[in-house]
């Protein structure tokens, strides 16, 4: 399918109501000749020859015909205002469901100030397109059509002479069409950029005033400020060549009328009324060629948009749902990675990985940064795939099993809290919107949240800014704990869950998941020792492969890694604990 394809494809639900909306276009054109001739007849018949009594006749119709035009004129136009609203309506509804239906790889690569014009600029042109050029291209078409036929058979000499300004004209415009192209990519391109440009300080700001980058950041928006009216203005500067042309071509015409005309008047062969009629359709001709040079823009226009919309939508996700997808309510929630491996183009990030894990057991991942955890649990959400190996979820190998299903039995805290912008009720019930504010504050207690909640000035009812302003750390990752921990999945996933809380109130959430013990299998990611040390299982992840794997006390025993990190972190505790037993206390 082709971008336009694409774009007509939103069309042909209106296909009924476009034709009949053609159809009106196509009777106000045609119906455009009676005035002028009239008006002919008027010269001819009532001046030339005297025939008064028809007058009031011919100015009744008239009258009415252009109060019957001008209705059916705003007639189609609406048709096609409303149609092109509709038609943005469906297609912004079908664009946003592509991005959603997205993966990882998707947002890791295409820029959210790109997307954002996808969905604002980029729809507006196509939208302008159905509202206004289609019906201009076809009524100015129409209108010069009509127009040439009414000269030929009112005086086809008058009419060959004109029509000789025809082939020069689609020369020219032709010529634009193709000249403006890449001008008109090149808007997009900038739009885009300084669309992301905004986007990125906006959010980022705070960023920006903590180094003081003010100054510097405003400079880097002029230059992207400047590219963008930089390339309206080289587009400009070649469509505003044209301008002049299609003026001229306008212009000759009317010479050529009057002169041609005039001649063939004095000279007997034409009689005045039949050259004040033609010379009534001389707008006809002169309105097309006068907007050509436009619609030839904005037609490039939207064909950019159109261009942009569509590749950006014709990325396939790679991560989808198989055929036969296996789809169940709630899983176990055993789970075995065997041999699995993951690489970034050349890049081994995990390797050989493999471990089992029985439903309802917690798992402790530590490593250092970089190691490969958070990969993991992307994996097994099948954020990504696999390279090689296998991830199994209850015996199923999880590309085997529908995504919603797979994703609903996992309630996942990410190591990147993003939290939106509404109540904090509506960000812990994110997964559950339905589910009680019992619920709500049952999860909000278990992640130790619910105390400093009731604090702020709201309570849950507390509208939290874009990304979780207003909130430490430490308290977004108790409400994105609350969020994974309400969706009460068959698997929890905590990435660095706790790592900007302090240590007694990560005991306390502690104490608060043991309850839970058997309900879930959860995994911990964590840099602190306590954080994991009762798990059932704790596997070492360094440089994307397991080291060490065990319980706290097989792996102290090892004396690896996992004793290094210990020590590093309980030293004085372990020597305190030594000294009191030689102190024999
Ligand atoms: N989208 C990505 N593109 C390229 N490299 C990535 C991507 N995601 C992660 N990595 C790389 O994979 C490695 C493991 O990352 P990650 O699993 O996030 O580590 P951890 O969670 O243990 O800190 C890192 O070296 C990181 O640079
Ligand atoms: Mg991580």
């Amino acid at each position: 399918m082709t971008a336009m394809q694409w774009v007509f494809s939103f069309l042909k639900k209106y296909r009924k109501r476009l034709i009949f909306a053609m159809f009106l276009a196509t009777i106000t054109a045609v119906t455009a000749i009676i005035n002028p001739h009239i008006s002919g007849t008027v010269v001819d018949d009532v001046i030339m020859n005297g025939n008064h009594k028809i007058l009031p006749k011919l100015v009744l119709i008239m009258v009415l015909s252009t109060l019957i035009r001008t209705t059916i004129r705003f007639w189609f136009v609406m048709i096609f205002e409303t149609t092109s609203q509709k038609m943005l309506f469906t297609m912004r509804d079908y664009v946003y469901r592509k991005f959603m239906r997205q993966d990882f790889n998707f947002y890791n690569t295409n820029r959210t100030g790109d997307l954002m014009s996808r969905q604002t600029g980029d729809m507006e042109a196509i939208r302008h397109f159905v509202a206004y050029v289609i019906y201009s291209v076809y009524e100015n078409v129409l209108l010069f059509v009509v127009a040439l036929v009414m000269i030929f058979i009112v005086e086809y000499r008058l009419a060959l002479c004109m029509i000789a300004v025809m082939p020069l004209t689609i020369y020219v415009t032709y010529k634009q069409l193709i000249s403006v192209k890449p001008a008109f990519h090149n808007i997009r391109q900038h739009f885009s950029s300084l669309n992301t440009f905004v986007q990125e300080n906006v959010s980022g700001n705070r960023v920006v005033k903590a180094f003081a980058k003010e100054d510097y950041e405003i400079a880097k928006f002029n230059r992207e400020n400047d590219g963008f009216r930089d390339a309206e203005l080289n587009a400009s500067r070649i469509w505003m060549k044209y301008v002049p042309v299609f003026e001229f071509l306008a212009n000759a015409l009317t010479v050529i009328l009057y002169l041609v005309g005039g001649i063939m008047v004095v000279t007997g062969s034409m009689s005045l009324g039949k050259l004040v009629q033609v010379s009534g359709y001389l707008w006809m001709l002169n309105l097309p060629l006068r907007q050509a040079g436009w619609l030839a823009n904005d037609y490039q226009r939207f064909v950019t948009s159109a261009e942009k919309v569509y590749s950006t939508i014709s990325i396939e996700p790679t991560i989808t749902d198989p055929e036969d997808a296996i789809v169940r309510e709630r899983f176990k929630g055993d789970i075995e990675f065997s041999k699995v491996s993951y690489n970034i183009g050349e890049e081994r990030i995990l390797k050989d990985i493999s471990f089992k894990v029985h439903a309802g057991q917690t798992i402790g991942i530590i490593g250092s940064t970089g190691s490969g955890k958070t990969t993991l649990m992307n994996l097994l959400c099948r954020f990504y795939d696999v390279s090689s190996g296998e991830i199994t979820l209850d015996g199923i190998n999880v590309k085997n099993i529908e995504l919603y299903s797979l994703r609903d039995n996992i309630g996942i805290a990410m190591q990147d809290v993003f939290l939106f912008s509404d109540t904090i009720e509506g960000n812990i019930a994110f997964g559950r919107p339905d589910c009680s504010m019992e619920e709500v504050i049952a999860a909000a207690k278990v992640a130790n949240a619910h105390d400093f909640i009731l604090q702020m000035p709201e309570g849950y009812d507390t509208i939290i800014g874009e990304r979780g302003v207003g909130l430490s750390g430490g308290q977004k990752q108790r409400i994105s704990l609350a969020r994974a921990l309400l969706k009460n999945p068959s698997i929890i996933v905590l990435d660095d869950t706790t790592s900007a809380v302090d240590m007694e109130t990560e005991t306390l959430i502690q104490e608060e998941l043991t309850k839970t013990i058997g309900k879930h299998t959860v995994f911990v990611i964590a840099h602190r020792i306590s954080s994991i040390k009762d798990a059932d299982q704790i596997l070492v992840v360094e440089d994307g492969k397991i080291v060490e794997s065990g319980n706290h006390d097989s792996l102290l025993a090892r004396k690896g890694y996992y004793h290094r990190v210990f020590h590093h972190q309980y030293g004085d505790f372990d020597q305190y604990t030594i000294l009191q037993k030689e102190m024999g206390v």
